[in-house]
């Protein structure tokens, strides 16, 4: 039977330790990039590719998303009375009207896997994607998550997003080993999370884009900690290939690694000088720099 894919799945329930003190009390998936949160990129691409429901899966500290994605009432009134109707359409339409929102909560932090894992009865028994919001992957065309859907529909297996990396960067990715050339896309054999120096099957690495068969909750339940003593998707879905077609997409796109303090402010240069707004001014200003 075909299936499609209306469930998406974001966890936010890590503590974004690289952005230490201000992850403190504001989850790192709200920090702006220019004007909007993090999370609200993701949210559009998920959107875009045809999703229908949100699943977050959150922990403490993490109420301003629930927030975010609600209505304000008050703020509306008042931006009603002072007839500024262009700010109130923007807050009124921070989410189409067709699409819904469910909070799961992670009581502990025992790793990506275990937060996934957490959707499970939310998802069901359907194929469902999974955004992890501080990859900002900007294609506007054609929309990451939308290429992965794509890939599902046609192969009617599992897709990850994979990204053809440096060598030095490989130690930190799960990294996939294809069962021939990889041209668009290619069927796994295999994939290794945080490979040691010189042991890493290929040169591309995971990024966080996927869409999953729900078999992944059953390896998942029965999973053992892995790396870094957490439950790791990666482990999960190197079992998933050995039942099921998992193929590896290497995505059309700009990818931000908005996890770390570099890869952030990239994404904001890039995205302000994108912006509608302020982009004249700010490559004015970029400009006056004089690097
Ligand atoms: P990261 O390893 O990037 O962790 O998790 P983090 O907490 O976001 O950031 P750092 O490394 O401490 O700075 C990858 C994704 O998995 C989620 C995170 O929220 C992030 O989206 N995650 C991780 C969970 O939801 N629960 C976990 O137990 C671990």
């Amino acid at each position: 039977m075909k299936h499609v894919i209306r469930k998406a799945v974001f966890p936010v329930a890590g503590f974004g330790t690289r952005f230490l003190p201000v992850t403190k009390s504001i989850p790192k998936e709200m920090l702006p990039i220019v004007d909007k949160p993090m999370i609200q990129y993701a949210v559009e691409e998920a959107v875009a590719a045809g999703i229908r429901e949100l699943i977050f899966v959150t922990s403490a500290n993490k109420n301003s998303i629930g927030d975010y994605f609600d209505s304000n009432v008050e703020l509306e009134h008042l931006l009603k009375r002072q007839q500024k109707y262009d700010l109130l359409k923007m807050v009124q339409n921070i989410l189409p009207e067709n699409v819904s929102c469910v909070f799961v909560r992670q009581h502990a932090m025992l790793g990506l896997g275990h937060a996934i894992l957490c959707a499970r009865d939310v998802v069901g028994d359907e194929p469902f994607a999974i955004l992890l919001v501080d990859d900002v992957i900007d294609n506007n065309k054609n929309p990451c998550l939308k290429q992965l859907v794509d890939v599902y529909e046609k192969e009617q297996g599992s897709v990850v997003a994979v990204q053809h990396l440096a060598e030095e960067e490989l130690s930190k990715y799960g990294v996939v080993d294809l069962a021939g050339v990889l041209d668009h896309y290619a069927r796994m054999v295999g994939v290794v999370e945080k490979p040691k120096a010189g042991n890493a099957p290929s040169h591309f690495g995971v990024v966080g884009r996927y869409v999953l068969t729900p078999k992944i909750f059953e390896l998942l339940a029965d999973m053992r900690p892995g790396a870094g003593g957490e439950i790791q998707l990666t482990d999960a879905i190197a079992q998933l290939l050995e039942d099921e077609a998992v193929f590896a997409l290497e995505f059309e796109g700009k990818r931000y690694d908005c996890g770390s303090k570099l890869g952030y402010l990239e994404a904001t240069i890039q995205y302000g000088l994108k912006h509608p707004e302020i982009s004249k001014d700010f490559l004015k200003m970029l400009k006056a720099l004089k690097l």
